[in-house]
């Protein structure tokens, strides 16, 4: 455990408890778990339930085999296809409903059913396979949220290609790294969107990414800026709604996979930073979303949600995606920023499409109390009948506000705990059941079971922080590609395992406490991966974009925290000789917008002679999270130049 770092006073005040609210009760799901045909089975059984929501083609042998653990396989010898599960066994009973709504920038709506979703997606698997994709290829996704990503998602599923979202803000650099990592065999993106007033050429960065590929992929551009802005396709580019008209009323066999195939691959920053290639098997991925869509969103046939997150992220895949579909919900996508054109947008949202189920982060919940409670009371927000939140502690201030003022006391607000790595909801109240305090993650779901440990590894009693460790696996956990079975290991296995005992533990990287109760609550990240906008992002790929500016010799970046709000700050050396520190300054914010993304743009650049460094060579983060924190440090015996301190303080109190 890191000494330095403060103790959480998390446990020191006593929590406000809420019961779910009556109103919520009325329609809620899950009220009693065994009641509500949850059996109340030893684990593994209770995932049985979960997979007995899918539609498979054939049925499991095997719940679980651990043959190879850590690397588990779920559902053994059964098969299913995602898309049929997400659309086609919906058609017969619910043809017409709305599968997905879509909000445009600029006050466009589109609607479509699941029998639209059907032939649309049929369509574009039917293209996909014309193009050459088959079975197992990966197809990478770089398209904003438009209605034409999960529907290129679904067609990737339906002919069982891998599809590998790529958050549409990421630079060229960072799409081609993602797409080299996984042997991309096409590309879908499209020729542009908006941001607020801006027009970003989304084809521009996406050609420049193909440019400088080894290889000639096919891409399919959808139009997003109308018939007049002009695009230019080469020979391998194809105009995304020319193909739909083209294999319209095709039908395309939904391809059998099996429970152990990878549905999807989706990036992540590891400890190191790099961008890492996560995998999610078929069957155990879709079991865990379906069930914790049912259980923890209280999603049934026709509930309208709204989850503010990209779908580049796993938020976006499982909680926008898979999980509503599956469940045969309404999506409700939302394009362009929550205050364009003005801070109403949110709210008109929510009344206008009759939102039930809100999702989103403490961050932005944080941006509408800036904003002031004016704006959600100018507006009939009765739809709503289940909040939650995800991606980083919420305080409970916060918690009270969005209750308050967006739930008006009506709704239960779901803190959701999970990672990409473990492809659904693990910790959180259930909304039906569970009393909920401010500022807590819950308990684990059931079927989940974690515990908190020190360094050696041992559990820790109640009110002591440690690491949170997940000590059984779950359906929806990560499935890496073979050729990751080592860096997985290393990564999330080996701190807490016993391989020769076969005893396995998961490491989440995360710090938390227990409460008496049994209440989880998530003290923050072990590692040096900075969060902003709940976006996780690596400090390695950062500065590897920031070195390349000319005049600087080494940078690292590390997180401001004030009031819960993340500021991206950079510490950078420079080579000798004269320097124009404000252009060097403005080049390097330029470089990061460029290579990274906008996101990413650091609030502050300073310099120093040196970076505080450990006798390996490693920049010690620490020492500098410490100076932009205003946090006393009192660890200097690692350090190679303890005499940099007081230089770092005084560059960073200047700046
Ligand atoms: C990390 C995972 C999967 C959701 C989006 C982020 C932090 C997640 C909470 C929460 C406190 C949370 C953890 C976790 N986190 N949910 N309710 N309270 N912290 O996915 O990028 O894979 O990040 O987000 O630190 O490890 P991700």
């Amino acid at each position: 455990m890191d000494e330095t770092r403060a103790v959480p006073s998390l446990l020191d005040i006593p929590a406000d408890r809420y019961w779910p609210p009556e109103a919520f009760l009325r329609d809620a799901n899950v009220t009693d778990l065994v009641a509500s045909g949850h059996p109340n089975e030893e684990w593994p059984r209770q995932w049985e339930d979960a997979a007995s929501l899918l539609a498979w083609d054939d049925p499991y042998s095997t719940l679980i085999d651990d043959e190879d653990a850590p690397f588990y396989r779920w559902f053994v010898d059964g098969t299913l296809n995602a898309c049929t599960n997400c659309i086609d066994r919906h058609i017969s009973t619910q043809k017409n409903q709305v599968a997905l709504r879509w909000e445009g920038k600029r006050g466009e709506q589109r609607t479509y059913t699941y029998y639209d979703l059907y032939r649309e997606v049929s369509a574009v698997a039917a293209a996909l396979r014309d193009l050459g994709v088959e079975e197992g290829d990966v197809v990478t996704l770089y398209l904003p949220k438009l209605p034409e990503l999960p529907i290129t998602m679904l067609a990737c599923a339906r002919i069982g290609a891998l599809h590998n979202v790529v958050f549409a803000g990421f630079a060229p650099d960072a799409l081609v790294e993602r797409m080299r990592h996984i042997d991309s065999q096409a590309l879908v993106t499209c020729d542009g969107s908006f941001r607020d007033e801006a027009v970003i050429n989304q084809k521009r960065k996406a050609d420049a990414a193909l440019a400088s590929l080894e290889k000639s992929i096919p891409t399919l551009v959808v139009n997003r800026l109308g018939k007049s802005h002009d695009t230019t396709l080469t020979n391998d580019q194809y105009d995304y709604e020319s193909l739909v008209e083209t294999y319209s009323g095709t039908d395309v066999p939904p391809v059998s996979r099996e429970a152990t195939d990878p549905l999807f691959h989706i990036h992540t920053s590891g400890t190191t930073g790099d961008p890492r290639r996560m995998t999610h098997a078929t069957g155990g991925y879709l079991a865990g979303v379906a069930w914790t869509a049912q259980t923890v969103f209280d999603l049934s046939s026709a509930t309208s949600l709204w989850c503010t997150a990209d779908i580049g992220w796993i938020t976006g895949h499982s909680y926008v995606v898979y999980g509503p579909l599956l469940s045969g919900s309404t999506v409700v996508l939302v394009e362009g920023s929550l205050h364009y054109p003005d801070r109403h947008r949110p709210w008109e949202v929510i009344e206008q499409n009759s939102v039930e189920v809100f999702y989103t982060t403490p961050g932005i919940v944080r941006t509408f109390m800036k904003w002031g409670e004016s704006f959600p009371a100018a507006h009939d927000l009765s739809s709503l009948r289940l909040l939650g939140t995800v991606g980083e502690p919420i305080g409970p201030d916060t918690w009270e506000w969005f209750y308050t003022h967006v739930g008006e006391r009506q709704c239960p607000i779901v803190n959701t705990w999970w990672q990409t790595e473990t492809g659904c909801v693990l910790l959180s109240p259930i909304p039906g059941i569970d009393e909920m305090k401010p500022g807590s993650v819950g308990k684990p779901l059931p079927g989940v079971e974690i515990e908190i440990v020190d360094a050696n590894g041992q559990e820790l009693p109640p009110g002591e922080p440690g690491y949170l460790t997940i000590v059984r696996p779950w359906p929806s956990m990560l499935t890496p590609l073979e050729s990751d079975w080592y860096w997985v290991l290393a990564e999330y296995w080996q701190t807490f395992s016993d391989p020769r005992a076969d005893s396995w533990r998961y490491f989440t990287g995360d710090q938390a406490v227990i409460d008496d109760d049994g209440d989880v609550w998530i003290i923050g990240r072990d590692d040096d991966v900075i969060t902003i906008g709940n976006r996780r992002l690596g400090t390695a790929e950062l500065e590897a974009a920031i070195t390349t500016v000319d005049g600087v010799t080494e940078a690292a970046a590390v997180a401001e925290r004030s009031g819960g709000d993340t500021a991206l700050c950079v510490f950078a050396t420079l080579t000798q000789g004269p320097q124009d520190r404000n252009s060097v300054r403005k080049t390097i914010t330029e470089t990061v917008a460029e290579r990274i993304g906008e996101f990413a743009r650091p609030t502050a650049i300073v310099f120093t002679p040196e970076l505080p460094e450990t006798y390996s060579g490693k920049t010690m983060y620490r020492v500098l999270e410490h100076v932009v924190n205003a946090r006393p440090h009192s660890d200097s015996d690692s350090l190679r130049n303890p005499a940099i301190v007081g230089e770092l303080n005084t560059v960073w109190n200047e700046h």
